[in-house]
């Protein structure tokens, strides 16, 4: 796709017509889509649709770069609710060879592809974008993938065992599951079942959905599904369940998160 040219004032106003957004991307050096909404980037969710806006270019491109220090040249990269492709960008800013991003939503797709045209910070060729449930991905040949992100959606699905499954089977080498939790000491690696709205811009489409007890339960799920070791790299929990997140990364190889900060988690219930 071709980079279209807009002046930064053309370029506000469609960002303010396609509000909300949740992904503040910085399309040049001088403008990024949160700006239209909060200078400051310190975004009132309620003068956002309700919609919490994130800048996660900094955390992310350090991310990348410890895991694939020598960049992610020759790698392909999948996330899951791509919402407006942040992070496809930056993996894209960082080398990859393909990408692909799906999120069940249009409103969040025509985000990213309107930012894929616009974007001239970093080459936006090699990324796809789809609207597209995880559950409809095995119907889908995108290939497999070296380096999946599974952030924000565990927690919207009515069965996300089968979910999170769906995206490991396509992940060769890491995935990183980031997701709200409502602790329970008492049962760490079950879950606990949530009603949500089915149209809210941000959460699922199928009302049913279920939230992890504690990072017990994720590292539970990835070993079963063939991850070798993980660390726990993400564990915010505060008292009220919006506070509460875990993020894991976890490796096809042993010895593969080696030069990762975090610790290594074993926990086995
Ligand atoms: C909390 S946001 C997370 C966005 C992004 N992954 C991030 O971490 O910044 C949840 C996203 O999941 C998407 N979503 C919810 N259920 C989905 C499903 N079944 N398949 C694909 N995307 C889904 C929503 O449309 C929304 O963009």
């Amino acid at each position: 796709m071709s980079t279209v040219q807009m002046d930064k004032q053309a370029l506000a106003d469609q960002v303010e017509k396609m509000r909300p957004w949740h992904h503040d991307i910085e399309i040049n050096e001088e403008f990024s889509t949160g700006e239209v909404f909060s200078p400051t980037k310190t975004l009132i969710p309620a003068k956002n649709e309700g919609v919490s806006l994130i800048s996660p270019r900094q955390r992310f491109l350090k991310r990348l770069d410890s895991l694939y220090p020598d960049s992610l040249a020759g790698k392909r990269y999948l996330d899951c609710a791509c919402n407006a492709g942040a992070y496809c960008f930056m993996a894209r800013e960082r080398g990859a060879e393909k990408v692909v991003g799906f999120d069940v939503r249009d409103h969040w797709i025509k985000q990213a592809k309107f930012v894929q045209q616009h974007r001239t910070l970093a080459p936006t060729d090699r990324i796809e974008f789809h609207a597209l449930d995880l559950y409809d991905l095995p119907s889908r040949d995108f290939g497999k993938f070296d380096l999946t992100y599974f952030s924000g959606i565990f927690y919207h699905l009515p069965d996300p065992i089968t979910g999170l499954k769906i995206a490991a089977d396509l992940t060769e080498d890491i995935i990183v599951v980031n997701t709200a939790m409502r602790r329970d000491e008492n049962n760490p690696s079950g879950m606990t079942m949530a009603i949500e709205s089915d149209t809210q811009v941000m959460s699922g489409v199928h009302e049913m959905s279920w939230y992890p007890n504690g990072p017990e339960c994720i590292h539970n799920l990835l070993s079963w599904m063939g991850f070798a070791e993980m660390k726990l790299t993400l564990d915010i929990t505060k008292e009220g369940y919006t506070n509460q997140r875990i993020e894991l990364i976890a490796a096809r190889e042993k010895g593969r998160l080696k030069n990762l900060a975090g610790e290594y988690f074993s926990k086995k219930f």
